[in-house]
């Protein structure tokens, strides 16, 4: 039987998915090829896991402007499914199917998934400036602007995708692993909920205990993922498992055994929840969702 806070998360993705699809392009023109595959792997489902850290972590300070938020909870799903597409891809993780779908590369041709990543950035990017006003609002807008630019890049979620792939094979140290972990998985929740909490009005110091429980809340989220590979199935997951070892990965697993590997994604998850708790702001649900995560299937 589902227990109430599954049905209730349930209930929160699906509301989400119907606010992204307001933002998702036509497919229409000559570049309807694009924005298929775009569409494709948007629509193909997924947790919504980010858009709805953001929301959550923006009702947490106060903030109740939709035409603000939804913009962002819109781009960040854009970005988080491009990084998906492109992961997928021959060139990285070579993998053929993703939320219980073949993979746009599969579907559309190496071609289209590239571009279609490329797309979905950029098109996040278009999204999120639908959030201005024109008004003095706009002045805390571009601040969450510039972190949804940022996290997102050289310094964050492709910085660890390069590591994680230039350094397949070979042997790395903990402290490698940790910068890979942080940032293709840790910097999209940073950026997620910091969002959420610049948007509503926090403190710059509030912003930064927002980014230290998302920093581990991401690592505990892909310990999880390095887990799931190896234990989950494929009807489970909507994607192959047994990727990190076919690709010859470092993972948390690899690096520190099974049971480490158990005991961390607690151990950062209750980190995580202590920080939370030390904020002068309360939200249930989300509190909940943050400790969930840590048990989850899929
Ligand atoms: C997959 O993210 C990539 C990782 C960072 C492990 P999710 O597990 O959130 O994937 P979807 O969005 O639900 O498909
Ligand atoms: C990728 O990590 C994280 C991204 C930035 C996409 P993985 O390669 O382990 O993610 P999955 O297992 O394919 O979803
Ligand atoms: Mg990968
Ligand atoms: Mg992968
Ligand atoms: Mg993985």
């Amino acid at each position: 039987m589902e227990t109430s806070l599954k049905k209730q998360i349930k209930e929160k993705a699906e509301r989400i998915e119907s606010i992204i699809a307001n933002f998702l392009p036509e497919e229409t023109g000559y570049q309807k090829p694009v924005l298929s595959a775009m569409n494709y792997t948007m629509n193909a489902g997924g947790k919504r896991l980010r858009p709805m850290l953001m929301e959550e972590t923006y009702i947490m300070f106060g903030g109740s402007n939709r035409e603000i938020i939804e913009p962002f909870m819109a781009a960040i799903e854009m970005i988080h499914t491009y990084s998906l597409i492109h992961d997928d891809l021959p060139a990285l993780d070579n993998d053929d199917l993703r939320r219980g779908r073949p993979t746009a590369h599969i579907v559309y041709g190496e071609a289209m998934a590239i571009l279609a990543g490329d797309a979905l950035l950029n098109y996040a990017f278009e999204t999120a400036t639908k959030a201005f006003c024109g008004d003095s609002s706009d002045i805390v807008t571009v601040q969450a602007f510039r972190v949804l630019t940022s996290k997102p890049g050289i310094y964050g979620m492709i910085g660890g995708q390069t590591a994680d792939v230039a350094d397949e094979n070979n042997e790395i140290s903990f402290d490698e692993l940790l910068f890979i972990h942080k940032n293709k998985t840790s910097a999209l929740i940073e950026c997620s909920m910091m969002i959420g909490a610049i948007l509503a009005g926090a403190t710059k110091e509030q912003v930064s205990m927002v980014e230290a429980i998302a920093e581990k809340i991401g690592l505990a989220f892909q310990i999880q993922d390095d887990i799931l590979d190896i234990t989950s199935t494929q009807e489970e997951l909507g994607k192959p498992i047994g990727s990190d070892e076919k690709n010859h990965k470092n993972t948390y697993v690899s690096l520190k055994g099974f049971e480490q590997a158990k005991k961390d994604v607690l151990g950062y998850t209750n980190a995580a929840i202590d920080m939370f708790d030390a904020l002068p702001y309360r939200n249930n649900y989300l509190r909940d969702l943050l400790l969930y995560l840590s048990g989850r299937t899929n």
